[in-house]
């Protein structure tokens, strides 16, 4: 058997995707940090032998048989088949998976998951066809079926910052995949950190497929959308210019206008917890009393992303120890910073 490995990291968005249409595409562009610390590594060992010319593959998390996760990946191949992987039919997979944070944390694995499992999928083909393409077509490729598998992953792949959705005024910006634009930020951003304050471990009520699609008939998608254009622009400006003030209130504007949205959806649903506004309260008033550039911002959870620069690191490890942490679900906290996308691993 052949292998091909990949380990992919999560990422956290500062202007939100939220709704789509068509396959997997985005109502809005967005722009995120890629994360270092929380990843997933993907190994697929494969033969070239498939008995009954459809998917086959089998599926371990962390060395354990899951069925459920096999279901849902072997649906997903199933959908790549005839537009975009022809050589399923062909092999015989064994995938195995591992996450770099406990199961229990309550942090989504599906942009490291499905993006560490498309670079492999590249991987694969390009050593059965023979043909090397060259490093942007295969990023690229890598993106564009991440996206399809978990519309965020595709922007996990790409060093520091990953931007998906065309805009306008945002040159090569495409719909179908994210782009790299760390070389593009400002050196404060390339360092920044995320830690993220674990609330509460328990399975989000409502999915994030099910909210994206509850944007169909929300009475603001429209200002919504429009907004998310316009701050993207003025997003990029504050990035490129080391701008903490503007990023710091985009960033924060956006993750309440992402539940905000939620709650008014009908069905109106809230994933904000006591515990998410208890720290948010917090963290407003340590800005306001320190003048140290501490942001929160949140993804479709309860649990809260602090963003800060790394020379506050010493401060903001002091405040988060003493006040925050006790209001963490079991006091967990993962220490994650800006990180330099996927890695080949085998
Ligand atoms: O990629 P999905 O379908 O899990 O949606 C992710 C949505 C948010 O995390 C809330 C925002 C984003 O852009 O990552």
């Amino acid at each position: 058997m052949q292998k091909a490995g990949w380990q992919s990291p999560s990422n956290i968005a500062l202007v939100k995707y939220w709704g789509k249409h068509g396959r997997q595409l985005p109502n809005n562009p967005s722009v995120s940090f890629t994360l270092n610390t929380a990843a997933t590594r993907t190994f697929i060992a494969w033969e070239n032998y498939n008995k009954f010319g459809r998917v086959e593959l089998s599926f371990t998390l962390e060395g354990k048989e899951n069925p459920a996760f096999a279901a849902r990946i072997e649906k997903f191949l199933d959908s790549l088949v005839d537009e975009y992987f022809p050589f399923l039919k062909e092999v015989t997979l064994q995938i195995d998976s591992s996450n770099s944070f406990p199961h229990s944390s309550g942090i989504a694995s599906s942009a490291s998951g499905m993006s560490a499992l498309a670079l492999c999928l590249c991987e694969i083909e390009q050593t059965i066809s023979g043909v090397t393409v060259d490093q942007d077509a295969f990023t690229k490729k890598a993106s564009i079926i991440s996206r399809l598998g978990s519309g965020s992953a595709c922007r996990s792949i790409y060093p520091e910052m990953g931007l998906w959705g065309h805009h306008p005024d945002i040159a090569h910006s495409s719909d179908d995949y994210a782009i790299g634009i760390g070389a593009e930020i400002h050196p404060v951003f390339k360092t920044f950190h995320d830690d993220i304050l674990i609330v509460s471990a328990k399975e989000k009520s409502v999915s994030s497929t099910a909210g994206h699609n509850l944007m169909v008939g929300n009475p603001y998608a429209e200002a919504r959308y429009k907004q998310a254009n316009e701050r993207i622009i003025t997003l990029l400006t504050a990035l490129r210019e080391g701008d903490l003030v503007t990023f710091g209130k985009i960033t924060e504007d956006e993750a309440l206008t992402l539940h905000a949205l939620m709650m008014c959806s009908d069905p109106s649903y809230m994933l904000m917890e006591e515990g998410s506004l208890a720290i948010i309260k917090k963290v407003k008033a340590f800005r306001a009393d320190t003048n140290i550039p501490l942001y929160f911002t949140l993804d479709a959870g309860p649990n809260v992303h602090l963003l800060y620069p790394h020379e506050n690191e010493l401060d903001v490890r002091s405040f988060i120890t003493s006040e925050l942490k006790p209001l963490c679900h079991e006091g967990k906290i993962i220490y994650d910073h800006v990180g330099q996308g996927a890695q080949k691993i085998m």
